[in-house]
Protein backbone atom coordinates (compact mmCIF):
# COMPACT_ATOMS: atom_id res chain seq x y z
CA UNK A 1 0.00 0.00 0.00
CA UNK A 2 1.73 3.16 -0.66
CA UNK A 3 0.41 6.79 0.14
CA UNK A 4 1.46 8.47 3.47
CA UNK A 5 0.85 7.69 7.10
CA UNK A 6 -2.76 8.58 8.24
CA UNK A 7 -2.38 11.42 10.95
CA UNK A 8 -4.56 10.99 13.98
CA UNK A 9 -4.92 14.81 15.77
CA UNK A 10 -7.85 15.00 18.48
CA UNK A 11 -8.16 18.18 18.43
CA UNK A 12 -8.48 18.86 14.73
CA UNK A 13 -11.36 19.28 12.39
CA UNK A 14 -10.33 17.54 9.89
CA UNK A 15 -10.29 13.60 10.67
CA UNK A 16 -9.41 10.77 8.06
CA UNK A 17 -12.56 8.30 8.09
CA UNK A 18 -10.18 5.75 5.70
CA UNK A 19 -10.90 3.39 8.58
CA UNK A 20 -9.59 -0.06 7.30
CA UNK A 21 -5.90 2.01 6.57
CA UNK A 22 -6.64 3.19 10.63
CA UNK A 23 -7.46 -0.15 11.87
CA UNK A 24 -4.36 -1.64 10.23
CA UNK A 25 -1.59 1.67 11.25
CA UNK A 26 -2.78 1.76 14.61
CA UNK A 27 -3.02 -1.98 15.20
CA UNK A 28 -7.08 -1.88 16.07
CA UNK A 29 -8.56 -5.39 16.12
CA UNK A 30 -11.44 -5.54 13.75
CA UNK A 31 -14.66 -6.35 15.26
CA UNK A 32 -15.58 -9.36 12.99
CA UNK A 33 -13.23 -11.52 15.14
CA UNK A 34 -15.15 -11.13 18.24
CA UNK A 35 -19.15 -12.29 18.58
CA UNK A 36 -21.05 -9.60 20.89
CA UNK A 37 -23.78 -11.25 22.36
CA UNK A 38 -27.29 -9.30 21.92
CA UNK A 39 -25.63 -6.67 19.54
CA UNK A 40 -26.79 -3.26 19.71
CA UNK A 41 -27.84 -1.85 16.59
CA UNK A 42 -24.20 -0.07 15.64
CA UNK A 43 -22.72 -3.27 16.01
CA UNK A 44 -25.23 -5.52 13.90
CA UNK A 45 -24.41 -2.30 10.99
CA UNK A 46 -20.70 -2.42 11.39
CA UNK A 47 -20.72 1.13 12.71
CA UNK A 48 -18.77 0.19 15.51
CA UNK A 49 -15.77 -2.00 13.33
CA UNK A 50 -12.73 -2.07 15.45
CA UNK A 51 -11.64 -2.53 19.01
CA UNK A 52 -8.54 -3.10 21.27
CA UNK A 53 -9.01 -5.67 23.70
CA UNK A 54 -12.60 -5.76 23.61
CA UNK A 55 -12.40 -9.78 24.61
CA UNK A 56 -11.32 -8.59 27.98
CA UNK A 57 -14.61 -7.12 28.84
CA UNK A 58 -16.94 -9.55 26.65
CA UNK A 59 -15.20 -12.25 28.98
CA UNK A 60 -16.39 -10.47 32.18
CA UNK A 61 -19.92 -10.27 31.17
CA UNK A 62 -20.08 -13.70 29.90
CA UNK A 63 -18.67 -14.60 34.03
CA UNK A 64 -21.39 -12.03 35.25
CA UNK A 65 -17.74 -10.52 36.52
CA UNK A 66 -17.84 -7.05 37.29
CA UNK A 67 -16.35 -4.49 34.54
CA UNK A 68 -16.74 -0.41 34.27
CA UNK A 69 -17.46 1.67 30.85
CA UNK A 70 -15.54 4.93 31.00
CA UNK A 71 -16.10 7.36 28.19
CA UNK A 72 -15.98 11.55 28.75
CA UNK A 73 -17.53 14.68 26.66
CA UNK A 74 -15.36 17.77 25.89
CA UNK A 75 -17.87 20.49 26.58
CA UNK A 76 -17.05 23.68 24.24
CA UNK A 77 -20.75 23.21 22.41
CA UNK A 78 -24.02 21.75 21.76
CA UNK A 79 -24.41 18.13 21.52
CA UNK A 80 -25.31 17.22 18.12
CA UNK A 81 -26.56 13.64 16.68
CA UNK A 82 -22.47 12.26 16.46
CA UNK A 83 -21.97 12.13 20.48
CA UNK A 84 -25.68 10.21 20.71
CA UNK A 85 -23.75 7.35 19.17
CA UNK A 86 -20.85 7.37 22.08
CA UNK A 87 -24.15 7.27 24.85
CA UNK A 88 -25.78 4.83 22.67
CA UNK A 89 -22.86 2.34 23.24
CA UNK A 90 -22.85 3.59 27.14
CA UNK A 91 -26.11 2.74 27.19
CA UNK A 92 -25.51 -0.50 25.68
CA UNK A 93 -22.84 -1.83 27.91
CA UNK A 94 -25.08 -0.61 31.36
CA UNK A 95 -27.73 -2.52 30.12
CA UNK A 96 -25.50 -5.75 29.62
CA UNK A 97 -24.37 -4.91 33.31
CA UNK A 98 -21.19 -2.77 33.13
CA UNK A 99 -21.03 0.32 35.78
CA UNK A 100 -20.32 3.30 34.14
CA UNK A 101 -18.54 6.71 35.04
CA UNK A 102 -18.58 9.65 32.45
CA UNK A 103 -15.72 12.63 32.30
CA UNK A 104 -16.87 16.12 31.64
CA UNK A 105 -13.19 17.02 30.57
CA UNK A 106 -13.53 20.90 32.08
CA UNK A 107 -9.81 21.07 32.32
CA UNK A 108 -9.20 20.03 28.62
CA UNK A 109 -11.92 22.70 27.07
CA UNK A 110 -10.31 25.17 28.59
CA UNK A 111 -6.45 24.14 27.95
CA UNK A 112 -7.83 23.53 24.39
CA UNK A 113 -11.00 25.51 23.59
CA UNK A 114 -10.60 28.75 25.64
CA UNK A 115 -13.82 27.76 27.30
CA UNK A 116 -13.76 28.61 31.44
CA UNK A 117 -14.51 25.60 34.20
CA UNK A 118 -18.16 27.64 34.97
CA UNK A 119 -18.72 27.86 31.36
CA UNK A 120 -17.45 24.24 30.57
CA UNK A 121 -19.86 23.16 33.60
CA UNK A 122 -22.92 24.66 32.21
CA UNK A 123 -22.63 23.35 28.82
CA UNK A 124 -21.93 20.05 30.54
CA UNK A 125 -24.84 19.55 32.52
CA UNK A 126 -27.41 21.66 30.27
CA UNK A 127 -26.19 20.51 26.78
CA UNK A 128 -24.67 16.70 27.73
CA UNK A 129 -26.00 15.13 30.90
CA UNK A 130 -29.29 16.48 30.27
CA UNK A 131 -29.68 14.37 26.75
CA UNK A 132 -28.13 11.58 28.77
CA UNK A 133 -30.91 11.59 30.58
CA UNK A 134 -33.33 12.03 28.23
CA UNK A 135 -31.43 9.17 25.76
CA UNK A 136 -32.60 6.56 28.84
CA UNK A 137 -28.95 6.59 30.91
CA UNK A 138 -29.71 4.85 33.82
CA UNK A 139 -28.78 7.36 36.77
CA UNK A 140 -28.24 5.16 39.49
CA UNK A 141 -25.76 2.87 37.60
CA UNK A 142 -23.94 6.23 35.88
CA UNK A 143 -21.37 8.42 37.66
CA UNK A 144 -20.69 11.81 36.07
CA UNK A 145 -17.06 13.62 37.58
CA UNK A 146 -15.23 16.96 36.65
CA UNK A 147 -11.84 16.62 35.77
CA UNK A 148 -11.26 19.93 37.40
CA UNK A 149 -12.18 18.48 41.00
CA UNK A 150 -11.63 15.03 40.59
CA UNK A 151 -7.50 14.85 42.39
CA UNK A 152 -6.81 11.23 41.43
CA UNK A 153 -7.34 11.61 38.21
CA UNK A 154 -4.79 14.35 38.04
CA UNK A 155 -2.40 12.70 40.41
CA UNK A 156 -2.25 9.73 37.73
CA UNK A 157 -1.61 11.93 35.19
CA UNK A 158 1.11 13.32 36.79
CA UNK A 159 2.64 10.25 38.08
CA UNK A 160 2.39 8.64 34.97
CA UNK A 161 4.10 11.28 33.10
CA UNK A 162 7.21 9.86 34.62
CA UNK A 163 7.04 7.64 32.34
CA UNK A 164 6.49 9.27 28.78
CA UNK A 165 8.91 12.36 27.30
CA UNK A 166 8.26 15.13 24.56
CA UNK A 167 9.84 12.53 22.44
CA UNK A 168 6.84 10.60 22.81
CA UNK A 169 4.15 13.08 22.63
CA UNK A 170 5.41 14.78 19.56
CA UNK A 171 5.23 11.46 17.65
CA UNK A 172 1.57 10.61 19.20
CA UNK A 173 0.40 13.93 19.08
CA UNK A 174 2.75 15.78 16.72
CA UNK A 175 3.30 18.47 19.55
CA UNK A 176 6.37 20.88 18.85
CA UNK A 177 8.50 23.10 20.77
CA UNK A 178 5.57 25.93 20.60
CA UNK A 179 3.09 23.67 22.02
CA UNK A 180 1.23 25.26 25.24
CA UNK A 181 1.59 22.93 28.15
CA UNK A 182 -1.50 22.63 29.13
CA UNK A 183 -2.21 21.63 26.11
CA UNK A 184 0.46 19.09 26.93
CA UNK A 185 -1.41 18.33 30.22
CA UNK A 186 -4.10 17.54 28.72
CA UNK A 187 -3.77 13.91 27.39
CA UNK A 188 -2.35 12.85 30.89
CA UNK A 189 -5.46 13.96 32.53
CA UNK A 190 -6.98 11.57 29.74
CA UNK A 191 -4.97 9.18 31.04
CA UNK A 192 -5.94 9.91 34.70
CA UNK A 193 -9.50 9.59 33.40
CA UNK A 194 -9.40 6.28 31.73
CA UNK A 195 -7.42 4.29 34.54
CA UNK A 196 -9.01 5.60 38.04
CA UNK A 197 -12.03 3.68 37.72
CA UNK A 198 -9.92 1.08 38.48
CA UNK A 199 -8.40 2.45 41.79
CA UNK A 200 -9.61 0.94 44.99
CA UNK A 201 -12.01 3.96 46.03
CA UNK A 202 -13.57 4.16 42.24
CA UNK A 203 -14.46 0.56 42.01
CA UNK A 204 -11.09 -1.66 42.22
CA UNK A 205 -9.72 -3.58 39.78
CA UNK A 206 -12.05 -5.03 36.69
CA UNK A 207 -11.78 -4.28 32.91
CA UNK A 208 -12.81 -1.17 32.30
CA UNK A 209 -13.63 -0.04 28.08
CA UNK A 210 -13.51 3.14 26.79
CA UNK A 211 -16.15 3.73 23.75
CA UNK A 212 -14.63 6.39 21.46
CA UNK A 213 -14.76 8.03 18.33
CA UNK A 214 -11.10 6.48 16.44
CA UNK A 215 -10.00 10.07 16.89
CA UNK A 216 -9.35 9.59 20.68
CA UNK A 217 -7.55 6.31 19.90
CA UNK A 218 -3.81 8.32 20.22
CA UNK A 219 -4.73 8.71 23.97
CA UNK A 220 -5.96 4.99 24.24
CA UNK A 221 -2.74 4.04 22.79
CA UNK A 222 -0.52 6.28 25.11
CA UNK A 223 -2.50 4.83 28.25
CA UNK A 224 -2.23 1.39 27.17
CA UNK A 225 1.58 1.91 27.03
CA UNK A 226 1.74 3.68 30.01
CA UNK A 227 -0.29 1.65 31.87
CA UNK A 228 1.69 -1.35 30.83
CA UNK A 229 5.03 0.31 31.82
CA UNK A 230 3.91 -0.03 35.76
CA UNK A 231 3.36 -3.35 35.79
CA UNK A 232 5.45 -5.46 37.61
CA UNK A 233 4.75 -9.11 36.13
CA UNK A 234 4.61 -9.21 32.77
CA UNK A 235 2.58 -11.98 30.73
CA UNK A 236 3.42 -13.33 27.32
CA UNK A 237 2.38 -16.10 25.41
CA UNK A 238 5.12 -19.09 25.97
CA UNK A 239 6.72 -19.08 22.50
CA UNK A 240 5.60 -23.46 22.42
CA UNK A 241 3.09 -23.31 24.80
CA UNK A 242 1.73 -21.81 27.51
CA UNK A 243 2.29 -18.81 29.33
CA UNK A 244 5.32 -17.10 30.13
CA UNK A 245 5.55 -14.52 33.33
CA UNK A 246 8.33 -12.15 33.52
CA UNK A 247 9.72 -9.35 36.54
CA UNK A 248 10.22 -6.36 35.46
CA UNK A 249 12.04 -4.72 37.89
CA UNK A 250 11.98 -0.91 38.28
CA UNK A 251 13.14 1.80 40.63
CA UNK A 252 9.93 1.78 42.76
CA UNK A 253 9.63 -2.20 42.75
CA UNK A 254 13.12 -3.01 43.37
CA UNK A 255 13.43 -3.18 47.09
CA UNK A 256 10.56 -5.10 47.45
CA UNK A 257 11.35 -7.30 44.68
CA UNK A 258 14.58 -7.57 46.84
CA UNK A 259 17.43 -6.22 45.51
CA UNK A 260 19.67 -4.43 47.48
CA UNK A 261 21.13 -0.91 47.64
CA UNK A 262 24.23 -2.07 46.77
CA UNK A 263 22.98 -4.14 43.69
CA UNK A 264 22.91 -7.60 45.70
CA UNK A 265 19.93 -9.71 45.58
CA UNK A 266 17.91 -10.42 48.50
CA UNK A 267 17.16 -14.14 48.07
CA UNK A 268 14.42 -14.84 50.80
CA UNK A 269 12.75 -11.81 49.92
CA UNK A 270 12.37 -12.85 46.22
CA UNK A 271 11.73 -16.17 46.77
CA UNK A 272 8.79 -15.35 49.10
CA UNK A 273 7.88 -12.91 46.34
CA UNK A 274 7.99 -15.72 43.85
CA UNK A 275 5.99 -17.78 46.80
CA UNK A 276 3.44 -15.58 46.47
CA UNK A 277 3.52 -15.40 42.99
CA UNK A 278 2.97 -19.31 42.36
CA UNK A 279 0.34 -19.28 45.37
CA UNK A 280 -1.72 -16.67 43.42
CA UNK A 281 -1.67 -18.83 40.47
CA UNK A 282 -2.26 -21.97 42.22
CA UNK A 283 -5.36 -20.08 43.39
CA UNK A 284 -6.53 -19.98 39.46
CA UNK A 285 -6.79 -23.70 39.92
CA UNK A 286 -3.13 -24.40 38.17
CA UNK A 287 -0.73 -26.88 38.92
CA UNK A 288 2.23 -27.28 37.38
CA UNK A 289 3.70 -24.09 37.69
CA UNK A 290 7.41 -24.09 36.81
CA UNK A 291 9.06 -20.91 39.36
CA UNK A 292 12.32 -19.72 38.54
CA UNK A 293 13.43 -16.86 40.99
CA UNK A 294 16.81 -16.86 39.67
CA UNK A 295 15.59 -16.09 35.69
CA UNK A 296 13.18 -13.52 37.23
CA UNK A 297 10.29 -15.58 35.29
CA UNK A 298 7.21 -18.27 36.23
CA UNK A 299 6.11 -20.25 33.51
CA UNK A 300 2.47 -22.66 33.36
CA UNK A 301 2.93 -24.89 30.51
CA UNK A 302 -0.79 -26.13 30.78
CA UNK A 303 -2.01 -22.31 30.28
CA UNK A 304 -3.56 -21.82 27.06
CA UNK A 305 -4.37 -18.10 25.35
CA UNK A 306 -7.81 -18.28 27.04
CA UNK A 307 -6.63 -18.03 30.20
CA UNK A 308 -4.25 -15.04 30.08
CA UNK A 309 -7.05 -12.86 30.94
CA UNK A 310 -7.64 -14.61 34.39
CA UNK A 311 -3.73 -15.30 34.81
CA UNK A 312 -2.82 -11.33 34.28
CA UNK A 313 -5.83 -9.68 36.87
CA UNK A 314 -4.39 -11.89 39.32
CA UNK A 315 -1.19 -10.67 39.14
CA UNK A 316 -2.08 -7.59 39.44
CA UNK A 317 -4.53 -8.19 42.62
CA UNK A 318 -0.92 -9.47 43.59
CA UNK A 319 1.32 -6.32 42.73
CA UNK A 320 -1.73 -4.63 44.50
CA UNK A 321 -1.08 -6.55 47.15
CA UNK A 322 3.07 -5.69 47.19
CA UNK A 323 2.10 -1.84 46.97
CA UNK A 324 1.97 -1.42 43.41
CA UNK A 325 -0.74 0.05 40.88
CA UNK A 326 -1.69 -2.84 40.02
CA UNK A 327 -3.18 -1.41 36.23
CA UNK A 328 -5.01 -3.40 33.67
CA UNK A 329 -4.93 -1.86 30.19
CA UNK A 330 -7.84 -0.51 29.48
CA UNK A 331 -10.26 -1.73 26.82
CA UNK A 332 -11.69 0.25 23.74
CA UNK A 333 -14.13 0.59 21.28
CA UNK A 334 -14.15 2.70 17.92
CA UNK A 335 -17.32 3.64 15.79
CA UNK A 336 -17.49 5.53 12.51
CA UNK A 337 -17.96 8.79 12.44
CA UNK A 338 -21.22 9.95 11.27
CA UNK A 339 -21.23 11.78 8.25
CA UNK A 340 -22.29 15.71 8.06
CA UNK A 341 -25.50 16.64 6.03
CA UNK A 342 -22.94 17.86 3.74
CA UNK A 343 -20.85 15.65 3.04
CA UNK A 344 -17.47 15.92 5.27
CA UNK A 345 -17.22 15.31 8.61
CA UNK A 346 -20.29 16.30 11.40
CA UNK A 347 -18.83 19.05 13.60
CA UNK A 348 -20.07 21.40 16.19
CA UNK A 349 -17.99 23.97 14.70
CA UNK A 350 -20.28 24.22 11.47
CA UNK A 351 -23.93 23.96 12.67
CA UNK A 352 -24.51 23.42 8.09
CA UNK A 353 -22.94 20.23 8.61
CA UNK A 354 -24.87 19.31 12.38
CA UNK A 355 -28.13 18.19 13.50
CA UNK A 356 -27.90 18.89 17.08
CA UNK A 357 -30.07 17.25 19.36
CA UNK A 358 -31.61 20.59 20.78
CA UNK A 359 -32.70 21.58 16.80
CA UNK A 360 -36.21 22.63 16.55
CA UNK A 361 -38.24 20.34 14.23
CA UNK A 362 -38.91 22.93 11.43
CA UNK A 363 -34.97 23.30 11.44
CA UNK A 364 -34.26 19.76 11.05
CA UNK A 365 -36.41 19.40 8.31
CA UNK A 366 -34.88 21.98 6.12
CA UNK A 367 -31.40 20.52 7.37
CA UNK A 368 -32.07 17.13 5.48
CA UNK A 369 -33.78 18.35 2.55
CA UNK A 370 -30.81 20.31 1.85
CA UNK A 371 -28.44 17.54 2.52
CA UNK A 372 -26.05 15.76 0.61
CA UNK A 373 -27.54 12.74 -2.04
CA UNK A 374 -26.47 9.98 -3.67
CA UNK A 375 -29.11 10.68 -5.79
CA UNK A 376 -29.53 11.24 -9.54
CA UNK A 377 -29.22 14.42 -11.48
CA UNK A 378 -32.96 13.90 -13.07
CA UNK A 379 -35.67 11.46 -12.32
CA UNK A 380 -34.87 10.06 -15.60
CA UNK A 381 -31.57 8.72 -14.81
CA UNK A 382 -32.45 8.02 -11.13
CA UNK A 383 -35.22 5.72 -12.31
CA UNK A 384 -32.70 3.92 -14.95
CA UNK A 385 -29.62 4.71 -13.03
CA UNK A 386 -30.25 4.05 -9.24
CA UNK A 387 -29.27 6.08 -6.23
CA UNK A 388 -26.18 5.09 -4.23
CA UNK A 389 -26.82 5.18 -0.56
CA UNK A 390 -23.77 4.82 0.90
CA UNK A 391 -22.86 8.74 0.21
CA UNK A 392 -26.50 9.52 0.76
CA UNK A 393 -26.95 11.32 3.82
CA UNK A 394 -30.51 10.90 4.34
CA UNK A 395 -30.24 7.07 3.99
CA UNK A 396 -26.90 6.87 6.54
CA UNK A 397 -29.31 9.08 9.61
CA UNK A 398 -31.69 6.45 8.95
CA UNK A 399 -29.23 3.64 9.23
CA UNK A 400 -26.88 5.54 11.81
CA UNK A 401 -29.63 7.16 14.19
CA UNK A 402 -33.69 7.11 13.49
CA UNK A 403 -34.65 3.52 11.76
CA UNK A 404 -34.59 0.47 14.40
CA UNK A 405 -35.50 -2.13 11.84
CA UNK A 406 -32.77 -3.65 9.75
CA UNK A 407 -34.98 -6.03 7.12
CA UNK A 408 -36.81 -2.53 6.47
CA UNK A 409 -33.11 -0.66 6.60
CA UNK A 410 -32.35 -3.18 4.08
CA UNK A 411 -35.30 -3.35 1.87
CA UNK A 412 -34.98 0.43 1.40
CA UNK A 413 -31.15 0.21 0.47
CA UNK A 414 -32.41 -1.89 -2.23
CA UNK A 415 -35.05 0.10 -3.59
CA UNK A 416 -32.74 3.24 -3.47
CA UNK A 417 -30.25 1.42 -5.79
CA UNK A 418 -32.54 0.11 -7.93
CA UNK A 419 -33.93 3.57 -8.63
CA UNK A 420 -37.31 2.62 -7.06
CA UNK A 421 -37.18 5.35 -4.53
CA UNK A 422 -36.54 8.79 -5.30
CA UNK A 423 -33.82 11.13 -3.78
CA UNK A 424 -36.65 13.30 -2.36
CA UNK A 425 -38.57 9.99 -0.92
CA UNK A 426 -35.51 9.20 0.66
CA UNK A 427 -35.07 12.40 2.48
CA UNK A 428 -38.97 12.83 3.29
CA UNK A 429 -38.30 9.28 4.49
CA UNK A 430 -35.66 10.23 6.68
CA UNK A 431 -37.50 13.70 7.91
CA UNK A 432 -40.46 11.36 9.05
CA UNK A 433 -38.48 9.10 11.35
CA UNK A 434 -36.38 12.47 12.37
CA UNK A 435 -39.25 13.73 13.43
CA UNK A 436 -40.86 11.36 15.86
CA UNK A 437 -37.23 10.74 17.26
CA UNK A 438 -35.93 14.15 18.03
CA UNK A 439 -39.99 15.18 19.08
CA UNK A 440 -39.43 12.15 21.35
CA UNK A 441 -36.16 13.20 22.99
CA UNK A 442 -37.53 16.58 22.98
CA UNK A 443 -40.63 15.56 25.48
CA UNK A 444 -38.34 13.18 27.42
CA UNK A 445 -35.90 16.06 27.90
CA UNK A 446 -38.86 17.94 30.08
CA UNK A 447 -39.45 14.77 31.70
CA UNK A 448 -36.36 14.04 32.91
CA UNK A 449 -35.08 17.30 33.28
CA UNK A 450 -34.97 16.48 37.23
CA UNK A 451 -32.57 13.52 36.57
CA UNK A 452 -29.47 15.68 35.69
CA UNK A 453 -28.54 16.11 39.78
CA UNK A 454 -28.78 12.25 39.84
CA UNK A 455 -25.95 11.62 37.55
CA UNK A 456 -23.67 13.97 38.91
CA UNK A 457 -20.96 12.34 42.16
CA UNK A 458 -20.84 13.60 44.73
CA UNK A 459 -17.78 15.60 44.29
CA UNK A 460 -19.77 17.39 41.22
CA UNK A 461 -22.72 18.83 43.09
CA UNK A 462 -21.60 21.94 43.98
N1 LIG B 1 -10.85 14.15 24.79
C1 LIG B 1 -12.26 13.81 24.71
C2 LIG B 1 -12.92 14.69 23.62
O1 LIG B 1 -12.29 15.48 23.03
C3 LIG B 1 -12.96 13.94 26.02
C4 LIG B 1 -12.43 13.02 27.05
C5 LIG B 1 -11.78 13.37 28.20
C6 LIG B 1 -12.49 11.59 27.06
N2 LIG B 1 -11.47 12.30 28.92
C7 LIG B 1 -11.88 11.18 28.27
C8 LIG B 1 -12.99 10.65 26.17
C9 LIG B 1 -11.74 9.84 28.58
C10 LIG B 1 -12.87 9.30 26.50
C11 LIG B 1 -12.24 8.91 27.68
O2 LIG B 1 -14.09 14.59 23.38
Amino acid sequence: MGGEDVVIDPWGSAQSTDYSRITEQFGLASMDDVSVPNPSRLHRRGIIFAHRDLDTVLASQRLGDSYGVLTGLMPSGQMHMGHSMVIDQVKWFQEQGGDVTIAVADLESQATRGVSLAKGRDIALREYVAYYAALGLDPDKCSVYFQSSRPIVQRLGFQLGKRTNLNEFESIYGFSGDTNLAHVQAPLVQVGDILHPQTESYGGLRPIVVPVGVDQDPHLRLTRGLAAKTNWFNVKDGSSSGVVIGLSVQDDNAEVLGKLPNGRLDKDKLNSVFGGLVASLEHLGFSDILSNPKQGTVSVPSATPNDTIRIRMKLLEYERSLGGMGLLAPSSTYHHFAVGLTGEKMSSSKPKTTIFLGDDLKAVEKKIKRAFSGGQATVEEHRRLGGNPDIDVAYRYMMYFFEDDDAYLHEVNSRYRSGDILAGEMKQMCIDRATVWLGELHEMRDQTEHLVTEFLASDARY
